[in-house]
Order: C-alpha cells, then sequence, then structure tokens
C-alpha cells in the first residue's frame, strides 16, 4: 500500500476524521477482517448478516491497524464514510492514478476466472512485481482491497473480475482501468439472476468495453458470445483458441491428457511453437492457460518463458480440480469450490478420464442460482452423467432436495445401469458411498459453494482405509 495520511484518507473518501492524528499514517493492509489487521494498516468496518465490524473496531486498532474506516461512530480512530465499498473504491482509485507505471489486467468470464487469474500471475510474476487477488477477491471489497495492496514497487496487478448483474464489472474497471482484458466464457453462473446468457454477455462485455483504444482484449475465439465482444471494444483484438482448426493467433493443438487428467499441448503463437504440460487438472485448463499465455505474450514474455511458466505453474485457489490419490488406490477429485452446468461437466468429463482404469461415482451439491431454468439444468446435468464414457458413472449420488433432480435426469437415460442415490446430506453420502468404494475407483465431490462438501471431499481424502 502506498503510504497514506488519515488526512488523505479523509479527504479522497470524502469522510470524517475522527478520534485520530490527522498525520498518522496507514502504510500496512487494508482489510475487512479484523483478525487480520495488522500494524499500520486500515480495517474496513462492514455490517455483515452475521456480524458487524464496527464491534471489532478496538481490537483492530489494538492488533496494531492506524485507523478504522466506519459507516458509524466508533471510539477509536477512524475516518467516518457514509459507504465503506464506495470509500474503498476512492480509494482504489488514488492509488492507480498514483501509480501510472503500473499495468492492470482484469480477467472475467462464468468459469475459470480465478484458475486462470491464478496461471496468469504465475506467468506475469517473472516479469516483474505483481498483484494478483489471492482466491477469488473479485466483487466490490475484494477487487479493491487488491488493488490497494499496489505500491511503487508495483509493475502489474492481475484481476479478477465478477458480476452478478449488469454495471458491476463497469464499476470495477472504473475502479481500477485495465489496459488488457480477457474474457474467458459466456456460461450459466449466475444466469438465473442476470436473467439469460444474453445478459450474461453484456455484463462480462463490460470488460472490452472499458478498455481503451492501446487496450488489448484477449478473447476466446471458441465461445462465439466472447468473440462477439469484438465488436464492443476499442481495444486491439487478441484471441485464443483450443478448436482443432482456428485462426486465432494464441492456440492449443494436440491436446492429451495424462492418466490424472492433466493437460500437455502445443501452444502455437506467431513466434512459434512450444510444448506445455499443465500440472493442473481437466482440459478445462486448456483455455484458461492459452488466456493466461496471451496475456502474458502482451506483455512482452517470449514464447520460452510461457510454456516454462505454464509448466511450472500449481494450483494456488484450494478445491479446484485437486486430485487425491489414496494409499488404498481410490483418487478422489476435490472440485467443490463451486459449481454450475458448464462447471458440472468439465469436471464430469474429467472424472471419466481418470476413471479409466475403474469405476467412477460422483457426489455432487445443487448448482445455485440458475433461475427458471434451474430444474432443467440439474435433470441435465444428470442425464450427462448417466451417458459419459462407455456406460455412465457406476453412482450419482445427489446431496440435499435441490440436487434431486440430477437423479431423474440420470434415470432417463435406459441404458443406464449405474445407481442414482439421494443423501440428505454430506454426512448420508459418505455412508452410501462407504460400502461401495473398491480401489481405482474415482470420486468427484462438487457443488455450489453454499453446500459446502468441501468437508465431504476431506473427508473421502482422509479415509484412506490405510
Ligand atoms: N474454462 C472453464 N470451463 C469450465 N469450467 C471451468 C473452467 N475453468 C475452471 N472451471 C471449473 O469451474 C470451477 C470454478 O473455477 P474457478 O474458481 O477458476 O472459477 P471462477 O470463475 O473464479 O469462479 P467464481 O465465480 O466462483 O469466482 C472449478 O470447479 C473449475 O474446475
Ligand atoms: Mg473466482
Amino acid at each position: 500500500m502506498i503510504p497514506l495520511s488519515l488526512a488523505q484518507i479523509a479527504r479522497v473518501t470524502g469522510g470524517q476524521l475522527c478520534h485520530g492524528d490527522p498525520d498518522a499514517v496507514v502504510s500496512g493492509e487494508v482489510v475487512i477482517d479484523s483478525r487480520r489487521a495488522g500494524p499500520g494498516g486500515l480495517f474496513a468496518a462492514v455490517a455483515g448478516e452475521r456480524s458487524d465490524g464496527h464491534d471489532f473496531a478496538a481490537a483492530a486498532v489494538a492488533a496494531g491497524a492506524t485507523a478504522v474506516l466506519a459507516t458509524r461512530p466508533v471510539t477509536v480512530p477512524s475516518v467516518l464514510v457514509a459507504d465503506v465499498p464506495a470509500a474503498l473504491a476512492a480509494l482504489a482509485r488514488s492509488v492507480v492514478d498514483a501509480l501510472p507505471a503500473v499495468r492492470i489486467a482484469g480477467i472475467t468470464g462464468s468459469s475459470g476466472k480465478t484458475s486462470t487469474k491464478d496461471l496468469a500471475a504465475q506467468l506475469v510474476e517473472r516479469l516483474g512485481p505483481t498483484i494478483a487477488p489471492a482466491g477469488s477477491y473479485n466483487n466490490e471489497f475484494g477487487h479493491p482491497l487488491t488493488v490497494l495492496r499496489a505500491d511503487a514497487a508495483t509493475r502489474y496487478l492481475v484481476l479478477e473480475l465478477s458480476a452478478r448483474g449488469i454495471g458491476h464489472i463497469a464499476y470495477l474497471c472504473r475502479v481500477a482501468p485495465p489496459r488488457y482484458g480477457v474474457v474467458l466464457n459466456v456460461g450459466h453462473a449466475h444466469a438465473g439472476e442476470f436473467g439469460g446468457l444474453d445478459q450474461v454477455a453484456r455484463a462480462k462485455g463490460e470488460l472490452a468495453e472499458a478498455l481503451p483504444a492501446d487496450g488489448v482484449a484477449i478473447l476466446n475465439a471458441d465461445d462465439p458470445r466472447v468473440l462477439a465482444m469484438a465488436g464492443r471494444t476499442e481495444a486491439r483484438i487478441v484471441t485464443f483458441s483450443s478448436a482443432p482448426v482456428s485462426d486465432a493467433p494464441v492456440r492449443a493443438v494436440d491436446i492429451r491428457l495424462d492418466d490424472l487428467g492433466r493437460p500437455s499441448f502445443t501452444l502455437l503463437t506467431p513466434e512459434g511453437a512450444a510444448p506445455v504440460t499443465l500440472r493442473l487438472h481437466g482440459a478445462h485448463n486448456v483455455p484458461n492457460a492459452l488466456a493466461a499465455a496471451a496475456l502474458a505474450r502482451e506483455l512482452g514474455m517470449d514464447l520460452d518463458g510461457i510454456a516454462d511458466g505454464l509448466g511450472a505453474a500449481v494450483a494456488r485457489s484450494r478445491w479446484r480440480m485437486e486430485v487425491h490419490q489414496r494409499p488404498d488406490g481410490v483418487t478422489v477429485i476435490n472440485d467443490a469450490y463451486n459449481a454450475n452446468p458448464e462447471s458440472v461437466r468439465a469436471a464430469i468429463d474429467a472424472l471419466a478420464h481418470l476413471a479409466q482404469g475403474g469405476r467412477a461415482f460422483a457426489i455432487l451439491g445443487h448448482m445455485a442460482e440458475l433461475g427458471g431454468t434451474s430444474r432443467a439444468s440439474h435433470e441435465d446435468i444428470g442425464e450427462y452423467a448417466a451417458r459419459i464414457g462407455d456406460s455412465g458413472l457406476a453412482g450419482l449420488i445427489a446431496v440435499g432436495e435441490e440436487a434431486a433432480p440430477l437423479l431423474d435426469g440420470a434415470r432417463r437415460v435406459p441404458s443406464w445401469t449405474g445407481e442414482a442415490l439421494a443423501a440428505p446430506d454430506g454426512a448420508a453420502a459418505l455412508e452410501l458411498l462407504a460400502n461401495r468404494l473398491k480401489p481405482s475407483d474415482v470420486v468427484l465431490v462438487k457443488a455450489s459453494r453454499a453446500a459446502h462438501l468441501e468437508g465431504v471431499a476431506a473427508a473421502l481424502e482422509g479415509e484412506a482405509g490405510q
């Protein structure tokens, strides 16, 4: 963070300084979790559903924070503002304006933002000091908090931009105007809230619209709704594609998956070809890697550096396609971070690939926020699971009532010989699976964030049968 005095913070946010020395300086991290408040930092108090950050203002200052950003009076040094996200946005924008040499990249899409951001950050870090968010810090809180970590040494910001409605990405782009914009895909994540895929495309395309004429729009040529965003930007267009035939400048060809679903491919760019083997699992990480490669290339990285960096990159964020091999021969795929129709299909594809020598089971929870198409989407995924590979999954366990339509979908496949099992909760799902699993079986665990199935995956990983 660039050191800012409380007087400066009050001015930038239009806030009022209370109980504080105007010359006291904030030079540490800006946080919204008081437990993470540290020396010289700023604690932004937010009133949540379960607790109110203002109650922790004194604790944050006791832990060393210089002051608190608050919306109601507290007893410690504070800057009183009307709206905390707006204040964070104003502060973040002032930091961006003070660091004109920093090159800013924004990454959006329905699935794969965090995976791509983590890959891109691991490439861009090789070019110079880079700030990228931890996990999915991608909304009106996490985004400015990430930007605020930048200081005079920072050269690159690699940001994840999320939207739950029209205007959200445009807003984040005003906080930290990107010169490089990556759009991965337009899918059904939050489609219910948006009101359909065309609205999702409208929202994600705000990133393309925000780019300046000397910027670069990095677009997935394999997704027509993304490619169409080329018409919504002044920026230069660079496309990427993992299709066998494409005129995109950044491509993956000869894509193969090893036994654990890790992709290898030949990376083609206008500069030449280079072999790449990812440490990440699942074919869906190929477009993510191409997006990261296209961004790094625009930032000046050469082909060998990109190929080397992609091969060295590890999964930085938890519960996305973590493949765990138990000593008893069972393989667990922990993809419990989140779920939408596209990412569940991608995960089932990976499951089927990994289970070529054994049987495939899936513990699936429901996919949230799909709106009116929710039941049909769950049925379609169930049907997909019953048709995958030679004979479909050996067992499909739906956790919770809302996930039950998955089983209806699977049952509509007459040739399917697998088991459709309903579990009221994760513990019941584990019990159902316990008597069935044999060495060389593979189990996928996946659901929307709200279902918290990562505990189920962790329990399965621990049940090593040693
Ligand atoms: N390109 C892709 N296509 C389909 N699914 C993907 C893709 N990339 C990642 N996934 C899957 O989607 C899920 C979420 O991945 P990731 O966290 O990278 O996405 P995200 O867009 O950041 O999600 P969120 O909106 O929750 O922040 C994971 O299960 C992952 O395996
Ligand atoms: Mg994310």
